[in-house]
């Protein structure tokens, strides 16, 4: 059975100790469901702290990004070397770090064979911007940065792989205010998984964990999973506020008890 993920970014936010009381709250109102993975991804600054802090059972931990060398002279990096057994996830090509920080597609690549070389699966985002959306170019934006970023991988590492689709329009900072709607994230979910077919075959397409980011809040939860194919969420905004993240949590669990029941 495929747990459901939801990763919580919590982006360039909060410090140790707002941090700390963060995750004394989630420990509380989360609860821990045999069906869903709750992912929390805090700042580098705040990993380990939260590594001695968090309820286990409930909880496990991502990075937001590390840099795709292991060890050397690369003044204020973090390896994903370093991060090893610190975390089960990395976000990997963020459309922040792409537009921000100047990633670029082989940057991306470079990162995600990193992560996988160092026992961690990337949570690889892909993502078109407002701009490429109306030019017709959705589909040609996610077909480049999917396909260049598992370039060097071997169909068994690609498993391995997460793959969060964020549309950059409907991310908050970027100025979304509401999720795509479910025919846009449907039809780019199931572009993924053909691109991942035509690659490695139908069975790592199905199998692989395709989730959905930008915009997500407890009231759209619903709508979402229950979309062919959305194997989770990766919650921005909303995961800063231990209601709403927690309201996250139960809401995915509740849809995920109603599809059990009806088939
Ligand atoms: P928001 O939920 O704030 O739109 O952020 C989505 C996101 O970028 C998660 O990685």
């Amino acid at each position: 059975m495929k747990r459901t993920l939801i990763v919580g970014n919590w982006k360039m936010n909060l410090n140790t100790q707002q941090a700390s009381v963060l995750v004394h709250r989630l420990n509380k109102h989360i609860e821990e469901h045999r069906d869903i993975e709750v992912v929390l991804a805090p700042s580098l600054l705040t990993l380990q702290p939260i590594s001695l802090q968090i309820d286990r059972r409930k909880f496990r931990l991502a990075a937001q990004d590390a840099f795709y060398v292991d060890e050397g002279a690369y003044t204020g990096e973090v390896s994903f070397t370093m991060l090893r057994g610190l975390v089960h996830y990395a976000l990997v090509g963020h459309s922040e770090r792409r537009i921000h920080l100047g990633e670029t597609l082989e940057v991306v690549r470079d990162k995600v064979q990193a992560a996988i070389r160092n026992g961690i699966s990337p949570i690889l985002c892909v993502g078109e911007t407002k701009q490429e959306r109306a030019a017709g170019e959705t589909k040609r934006v996610i077909h480049d940065q999917l396909t260049t970023a598992l370039a060097n991988l071997t169909p068994e590492e690609v498993e391995e792989v997460v793959i969060a689709y964020e549309p950059v329009w409907a991310i908050t900072s970027f100025g979304g205010d509401r999720p795509a709607k479910p025919d846009e994230i449907q039809s780019a979910i199931r572009w993924i998984r053909h691109i991942i077919g035509e690659l490695y075959g139908e069975k790592l397409a199905t199998e692989l964990r395709v989730i959905y980011g930008a915009s997500v809040d407890a009231e759209f939860v619903e709508g979402i999973l229950s979309l062919e194919g959305v194997d989770g969420l990766l919650p921005g905004t909303a995961s800063l506020n231990y209601h709403k993240f927690a309201d996250i949590v139960a809401a995915a669990h509740r849809t995920l008890q109603k599809a059990g029941q009806n088939g």
